[in-house]
């Protein structure tokens, strides 16, 4: 049986693959960090799995790590713990530098250690967002793992980091070392603090008339979005092969927040109109011209990529991996199971339950 160690399954992406490996009849060693709330809703479902054992870790925390390493001795690792909301990143550029780029190296330098360097894989977290897509925004071009890279925020600076150090180890020690560089991918299970799940939570909140508005920022930008599902996929298959690649991992379709905001409220058949007057910018609901969205200026990043879309062929024919799923049936799937989870909510609630409250998104 197969040894797993997987940084961090209370995020989206670390959820679907803890799935997947379990499914696979991996030993899975999931790794979590303390907080004083619970925040395990993901993977509740999972405690009671028989091959799947949890640990105390933090990215800062070296001397754990080695000792966990040593004892496991994992086959494969897959570094998905980050601070991952870029527009943190530029409130927190040290925090976020220390456990995305420090963090990864600490793991590389555990596996070496750890004396585990020919026999383990190591699966790296890469990131889109290290293309800056609005200088090749043209149509007759496409990019690919080759292209160059220019990130645009602290978190996308760590990121580079990780993605070289992770390259570095693979060049240096032989290691069989890789990066996913993947395109945003959202789910169900996506956290609220990132722009489709906000807008699919406040869609269905709208429509059960839990919530008046729903603030945003940049509704033009461009966002090339599968689903976690399909992306986890991506993961595995890339520790399976012989030789260790970087792989970008993309749908090749890209649509604006703008496009996404439309599609949660046909879900709900709710017909926007919209009126624009330099940044103010307020769509209203048709029936009754009530103003359901507005653009706030809290949510400004001070640089942006507002372009992304890239070229997957080398996932495609290297890895068979396609994704199954398009950017309309994931919005569908999403606003469904928020309803859902509303509704829930408030039939509890009539029945005198508490319900913690969503945090401002
Ligand atoms: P996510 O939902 O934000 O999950 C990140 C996880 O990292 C959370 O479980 C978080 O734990 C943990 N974490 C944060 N700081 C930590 C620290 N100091 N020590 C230990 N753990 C820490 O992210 P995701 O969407 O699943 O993405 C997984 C990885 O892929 C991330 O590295 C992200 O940067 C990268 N990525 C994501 C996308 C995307 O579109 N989703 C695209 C490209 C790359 P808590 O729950 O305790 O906060
Ligand atoms: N989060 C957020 N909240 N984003 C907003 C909002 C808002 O209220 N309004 C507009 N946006 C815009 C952002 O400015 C950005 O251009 C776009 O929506 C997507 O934002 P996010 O969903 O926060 O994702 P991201 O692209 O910045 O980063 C995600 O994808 C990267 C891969 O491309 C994260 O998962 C990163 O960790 C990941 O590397």
């Amino acid at each position: 049986m197969k040894k797993a160690f997987v940084t961090w399954i209370t995020g989206q992406d670390g959820s679907y693959l803890v799935e997947l490996l379990l499914s696979k009849w991996y030993e899975v060693h999931w790794i979590k960090r303390r907080s004083s709330s619970f925040n395990t809703s993901r993977i509740d479902h999972l405690f009671e799995e028989k091959d799947f054992t949890i640990h105390y870790w933090d990215l800062s925390d070296s001397t754990n790590l080695i000792k966990l390493i040593s004892e496991i001795k994992p086959d494969e690792i897959y570094n998905l713990a980050a601070q991952s909301h870029v527009a943190v990143s530029f409130d927190m550029p040290e925090y976020t530098a220390d456990t995305v780029w420090i963090g990864t190296l600490r793991l590389l330098e555990a596996i070496k250690v750890a004396w585990i360097e020919k026999t383990c894989k190591f699966y790296q977290a890469s990131t889109s967002e290290l293309f800056w897509g609005l200088e090749y925004n043209r149509p007759e071009a496409w990019y690919t793992e080759e292209s160059p890279m220019h990130p645009r925020s602290p978190y996308w600076c760590a990121k580079l980091y990780a993605m070289w150090i992770t390259r570095n180890y693979k060049e240096s020690y032989n290691m069989f070392a890789c990066n996913g560089i993947l395109f945003n991918h959202e789910s169900p299970n996506r956290w609220e603090t990132f722009v489709t799940r906000k807008i699919t939570m406040a869609v269905a909140k709208i429509s059960l008339w839990l919530q008046e508005k729903l603030y945003l920022w940049n509704l033009d930008a461009k966002r090339d979005w599968g689903h976690a599902k399909d992306y986890v996929e991506a993961m595995y298959l890339m520790l399976q092969q012989d030789e260790p690649k970087d792989y970008v991992i993309s749908t090749w379709v890209t649509n604006t927040v703008r496009d996404f905001v439309n599609w949660s409220f046909e879900e709900v058949w709710i017909e926007l109109e919209w009126k624009w007057k330099w940044e103010d910018e307020k769509w209203y609901n048709k029936a009754n011209w009530e103003c359901l969205v507005e653009v706030d200026s809290r949510y400004f990043r001070p640089a942006e990529v507002d372009f992304l879309l890239w070229d997957s062929t080398k996932a495609r024919k290297e890895l068979w991996w396609t994704p199954k799923y398009t950017v309309r049936e994931m919005c569908k799937e999403m606003v469904a199971y928020d309803i859902q989870i509303f509704k829930k909510q408030e039939i509890l609630k009539n029945h005198g339950y508490e319900i913690l409250e969503q945090y401002e998104i």
